[in-house]
């Protein structure tokens, strides 16, 4: 058989895409599926997007990452959303119906739900969660936190307006509270504090006080590899369990497969082999 006819086209796009590990996960989930993919790692900016994805969806491209600082737009350019796409307004994946009529969709908080599902070893219902920010990463997550029905969710923020309007926009699927860095006291008790700021990424910041860790909570943080490196020494030099985000990229990276292909991958030895070097 033409091996062109086989053949699945996919590609993340991104600023800076350079060195995502999309591409090897994607191919580690092809060789578990004997899939034949090429799934390509390609640079560029909001100006540009709609031009590249359009390459991709004319060249037999069946559907799309997008990462930072694509995601509004990725949405903002689909004819048809999931549930979840619009709940966040951002896409994190397109699937191309046709080359002219894509479909945007949102995988990031399930992505993150099932791989809190294996670190706390168990469900989210009924857990107090604590969230540090309030961009894009946090809107593209709470729907699914929301879903698993936690006790609570509080909003730590720096602008606190930010935080406040993500709670009221949120408010009919959960119980959410929010307040600024300031607000983060000790006492207060959660079993998951999520860190989704961008200034951890930076090693020359000096990190949020998050007074209200306790020694059993367990600190999640969405970045991975040297932007988790900074949080990883925090934490430790005070002795809380911290983990980065590289189980969620994984797992969101599945669903998108998914939603591609039909095939569902076995994330684990995935997960695995990411922590060696490709
Ligand atoms: P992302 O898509 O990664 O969520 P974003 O939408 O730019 O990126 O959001 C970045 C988050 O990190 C915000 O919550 C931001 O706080 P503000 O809403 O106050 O801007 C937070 N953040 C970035 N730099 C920070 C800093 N130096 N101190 C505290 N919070 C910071």
């Amino acid at each position: 058989m033409d091996q062109d006819a086989t053949l699945i086209r996919l590609a993340v796009f991104g600023m800076p895409v350079k060195h995502s590990l999309s591409p090897r996960i994607h191919g580690l989930f092809a060789e578990q599926a004997g899939l034949d993919i090429e799934y390509r790692a390609i640079e560029t900016c909001e100006e540009f997007l709609a031009r590249e994805v359009q390459a991709l969806a004319d060249s037999g491209g069946r559907g799309c990452n997008i990462t930072m600082p694509l995601k509004q737009r990725a949405f903002d350019l689909a004819n048809r959303a999931s549930d979840r796409a619009r709940l966040a307004g951002a896409a994190n994946t397109l699937l191309f119906e046709t080359p002219s009529r894509w479909k945007a969709d949102n995988t990031d908080g399930i992505g993150l739900v099932r791989d809190l599902a294996r670190q706390m070893d168990g469900t989210l219902a009924g857990s107090r969660i604590a969230i540090v920010g309030a961009g894009g990463a946090v809107a593209g997550v709470l729907g699914d936190l929301l879903a698993e029905n936690p006790e609570n969710v509080f909003i730590f923020n720096r602008t606190e307006k930010r935080a406040r309007a993500l709670s009221e926009r949120f408010s009919e699927l959960g119980k959410i509270n929010s307040g600024t860095l300031a607000d983060m006291e000790n006492g207060a008790e959660f079993d998951l504090v999520i860190n989704a700021t961008s200034m951890t990424r930076k090693s020359d910041t000096a990190l949020p006080d998050m007074r209200m860790l306790a020694p059993s909570s367990l600190l999640y943080d969405l970045n991975y590899g040297q932007a988790h490196e900074s949080l990883a020494t925090w934490a430790h030099k005070k002795n809380i369990r911290c983990i980065d985000g590289r189980g969620m990229l994984v797992e969101q990276a599945a669903q998108s497969f998914f939603l591609w292909t039909g095939f569902r991958a076995d994330t684990g030895p995935v997960i695995e082999a990411l922590q060696n070097p490709g």
